[in-house]
C-alpha cells in the first residue's frame, strides 16, 4: 500500500472498517435508523460498518468528532438537522459550520415526531394535558437530548406555542429519555416516532399528538397537534450521511451509492416505513439535494426559533 500512488488507494475504498458517528446514546431514533441503513450499506460496501455513539450537549461532540476527522471516508457521520442547522440559533458559539466542515453524503430518512407523556400525566388528550402543563408551569418538565436536539426543537416550538415555561431534562439522546419517561421520572417529551412507537403500542406511555399536519398511519387515533389546538405547529426532523470536508469525491460517491443501495432495498424500506421513517426515494439521495435540503432548514429554522424568543446560550 506505502508505494500506492494516492489516487489508486483512494480508488480502493473501503478497504477497511467505516466508523459511523452517531451524535447522540445507543438505542435512540438517530442510532436506530444509522443501524438499519449501514447495515445494509456495509454489505454493498463489503466491509463493516461500525456506529459509533458520541453522545453529549445536543450533539454537537459527535458532530465536532466527525468534522474534524481525517477525511479519508473512515470516519463518516450520521445526524440529523437539530445538529447542523437548528442549533445555529441556538448556540452563541459552535464549535463547526455544518456547511463549511461537512459535506453531504446522502439524505437517510424524514421522521415525524410525537408528543409523549408518562402513563399516569393526568391529562387524556390534548387540551387536558395543555391545561395540566399551564397550571403547572416551572413544576412541569420534559425532556430532551440536549439543546438544539430534535426533542429540543420539539419541545421548544410546542412550549413556546402553549406558551408555557417548563423545566428541560437534558439526556445524551431519547434513547435513555424514553426509559426515564417509562418510569415516570418526568413529564413529557417530543421525540421521533421511530423511537416512542413501540412503547406507545405497550401502553407504557401515552401519545396525545403527533408533528405532522397528517395523522400518521400508525397511530390512527392519535390527532395532529395542529387539530388538537396549535395551529401551525409542525416539525418533522430529517437525517443524512456526512463526511468531513476535503473528503476525495470518489469516496463521497462510492458512500453514496451504499446508501442509494440500501435505499433501494425492499427488505430496509418496509423495515422503516413501518416505524414512520418517510424514506426518500432512492434517486433523490443525491449528495446536492441533502447540501440544499441542510440549506433549506437553515433557512427555516433559524428565524423561527428567533421569532418564537428563544435566546442562543
Ligand atoms: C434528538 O432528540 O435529537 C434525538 O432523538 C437524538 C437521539 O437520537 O437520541
Amino acid at each position: 500500500v506505502a508505494a500506492m500512488p494516492l489516487g489508486a488507494m483512494a480508488q480502493a475504498y473501503p478497504t477497511k472498517p467505516i466508523t459511523v458517528i452517531v451524535p447522540f446514546a445507543a438505542g435512540g431514533p438517530t442510532d436506530a435508523l444509522a443501524r438499519v441503513l449501514t447495515a445494509r450499506m456495509g454489505e454493498a460496501l463489503g466491509q463493516t460498518m461500525i456506529v459509533e455513539n458520541v453522545g453529549g450537549a445536543g450533539g454537537t461532540i459527535g458532530v465536532n468528532k466527525a468534522a474534524k476527522a481525517t477525511p479519508d471516508g473512515y470516519t463518516i457521520l450520521f445526524t440529523h438537522m437539530g445538529t447542523l442547522a437548528v442549533n445555529i440559533a441556538l448556540y452563541k458559539t459552535l464549535p463547526y459550520d455544518s456547511q463549511k466542515d461537512l459535506e453531504p453524503v446522502g439524505l437517510g430518512g424524514t421522521n415525524p415526531m410525537v408528543l409523549v407523556t408518562k402513563k399516569d400525566l393526568p391529562a387524556k388528550d390534548f387540551k387536558e394535558f395543555e391545561a395540566y402543563v399551564k397550571a403547572n408551569q416551572k413544576k412541569a418538565q420534559y425532556g430532551m437530548a440536549g439543546i438544539g436536539a430534535a426533542s429540543h426543537l420539539g419541545g421548544l416550538m410546542l412550549n413556546s406555542m402553549m406558551k408555557v415555561d417548563v423545566l428541560e431534562i437534558p439526556y445524551k439522546g431519547t434513547g435513555p429519555a424514553l426509559n426515564d419517561l417509562v418510569s415516570g421520572q418526568f413529564d413529557y417529551m417530543v421525540d421521533q416516532a421511530v423511537n416512542v412507537l413501540p412503547q406507545i403500542k405497550a401502553g407504557t406511555i401515552k401519545a396525545l399528538g403527533v408533528s405532522t399536519l397528517k395523522r400518521l398511519p400508525q397511530l390512527p387515533d392519535v390527532p395532529t397537534v395542529d387539530e388538537a389546538g396549535l395551529k401551525g405547529y409542525e416539525v418533522t426532523i430529517w437525517n443524512g450521511f456526512f463526511v468531513a470536508k476535503n473528503t476525495p469525491k470518489n469516496v463521497i460517491d462510492t458512500l453514496n451509492k451504499a446508501l442509494v443501495t440500501a435505499l433501494g432495498d425492499e427488505k430496509v424500506r418496509a423495515r422503516l416505513i413501518e416505524q414512520a421513517v418517510d424514506l426518500p426515494d432512492p434517486k433523490d439521495a443525491t449528495p446536492a439535494a441533502l447540501g440544499a435540503q441542510l440549506k433549506a432548514s437553515i433557512d427555516k429554522w433559524v428565524p423561527a426559533i428567533k421569532a418564537a424568543g428563544v435566546q442562543p446560550q
